[in-house]
This record gives C-alpha cells, sequence and structure tokens, in this order.
C-alpha cells in the first residue's frame, strides 16, 4: 500500500527525498519520481509543477504507473478566511476550483459532470494530518514567536490557475465564493485537479498546506520568503509525523 507524496515545488518537499530509505529515482511524463521508504512506509515522492493541469498530470501518473494506494498534497498555500495567518497550516476537508465557470449551462463554480463544485477529502487521512500538523506546530518554537503562535484549521480550500495577488483580488474571489455557500480558507494551484483525479479513480486524498502568504498585494514577497526559508521544516515535520501515525 504506497502513500503517494504529492508536492508543487521542491522547497514545499522539504528534505524528504534525502531521508529516503531504499531510494530509486524513475522519471516520467517528464517528471523524477522517487520510491522507496519513509518511518518505514513505501512511499512515492513526485513534484507536479504549478497549476492544475500539470498537477493532474502527475496525479495520474502516480494512480496508473505507480498503482499508489492514496495521494497526500505538501505544501503552501494563500490565506483568505479570517484569522488565517502566515505560519498557520490548513488541512483541506475539500476543494472546489475557484475559476470554473461553465454557467449558465451548469451551476458557477460546478465542475461538469461531478454533480457539484466540492471534492471531498478522505476523513481519516485528514484527521491524520491535522493530529501531525497539530504537533509539529507544537515542537516549532524555532519557527514562531511565542507572541503568534501559528494555529492549524480544517476547511475548504480552492484551486484555481492563478497566483492570487492583490487584496482586492483575494476578497472579491472570498465574498462571491461565500455569498454561494463556500467559506474558503485558502488558495492555492493545484490541490482540486488532484482531489477530482483522486476521485476518479477512487484514491483517497488528503492535503496540508502552510500558510505563505495572505494572498495579497504583499503576497509574492511573503510567498518567496516563506518558501526559501520556512516551507521545507513544515513539509519534513508533519510528513513524517503523518507517516508515523499511518497504520501499515
Ligand atoms: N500558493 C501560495 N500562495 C498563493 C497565492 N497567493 N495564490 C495562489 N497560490 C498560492
Amino acid at each position: 500500500m504506497t502513500t503517494a507524496i504529492l508536492s508543487a515545488l521542491p522547497e514545499e518537499q522539504g528534505g524528504l527525498v534525502h531521508a529516503l530509505a531504499q531510494p530509486e529515482r524513475i522519471t516520467h511524463a517528464g517528471r523524477a519520481f522517487w520510491r522507496g521508504h519513509l518511518q518505514g512506509q513505501p512511499v512515492v515522492l513526485a513534484l507536479s509543477g504549478i497549476g492544475k493541469v500539470a498537477a493532474a498530470t502527475t496525479a495520474t501518473v502516480l494512480a496508473e504507473r505507480f498503482g499508489v494506494a492514496r495521494i497526500v498534497f505538501t505544501g503552501v498555500a494563500g490565506g483568505v478566511g479570517e484569522g488565517v495567518q502566515v505560519g498557520d497550516v490548513v488541512v483541506a476537508q475539500d476543494y472546489l476550483q475557484h475559476d470554473i465557470d461553465a454557467s449558465p449551462i451548469f451551476p458557477r463554480w460546478e465542475v461538469p459532470g461531478y454533480g457539484g463544485a466540492r471534492m471531498v477529502c478522505d476523513p481519516v487521512l485528514s484527521a491524520l494530518l491535522l493530529e501531525a500538523a497539530g504537533a509539529c506546530l507544537a515542537g516549532a518554537e524555532d519557527i514562531c514567536d511565542a507572541q503568534n503562535r501559528p494555529r492549524t484549521h480544517a476547511g475548504l480550500m480552492a484551486s484555481g490557475d492563478r497566483f492570487v495577488s492583490t487584496a482586492q483580488e483575494s476578497g472579491t474571489l472570498r465574498a462571491a465564493l461565500l455569498a454561494a455557500g463556500h467559506d474558503v480558507l485558502a488558495v492555492e494551484m493545484e490541490g482540486a485537479a488532484v482531489a477530482q483525479v483522486c476521485r476518479d479513480y477512487g484514491l483517497p486524498f488528503a492535503a496540508v498546506r502552510t500558510i505563505s502568504d495572505r494572498a495579497d498585494d504583499s503576497a509574492h514577497v511573503d510567498f518567496a520568503h516563506f518558501v526559501q526559508n520556512v516551507a521545507s521544516r513544515y513539509a519534513d515535520g508533519i510528513v513524517h509525523r503523518f507517516l508515523q501515525a499511518l497504520p501499515k
């Protein structure tokens, strides 16, 4: 029962490749995949690249070529929900694509053929990720100052092929989705595509995202700093704890 650990960027993958026991590098579809063991669990580590199409291709390869039993995404996201701050961790309960629009033929945000907008994440894997994230943050005194303790959140995440980088755009996006009953905590560029592929293949999927920016006018600066300096420590800390807790 192999677990795929998927990230968009190498910094989001952290030191996981270096930590692999019996590492084996395989290239397929222009991507590098690393097979091996972490915490005694068989895993495949992969980089999706950025955006929904790249992520869907990678997830499809993981299902078809590697026959993985589940996919877990680890990476960063822009916080848009109230109180979702840089350094916090969000575990997705479900996903939607904020840039899909087949209206008026289908309701806004509905994925045609799927009967709705939202793709649900696996509750058991998500609970394990939330526990792992909480434990990681509790032991992260070096990452944060005592006044500004990072928090964990669980809820709706939204993906789209845009880096959301103004307060106006993120505010408009959040308000429009909220008016339709979608209370989005964070935005990123891959998760909903992976969730859709996993639904097609009947694979359990879960995602954990550390908040690198507030999807506002300083998002590009905050994102670059966070990815460079912090993201990999979160990835290592959360994924190792998650795999330890995952039944063998
Ligand atoms: N990933 C991290 N920050 C993001 C943002 N502001 N927009 C889209 N994806 C992101």
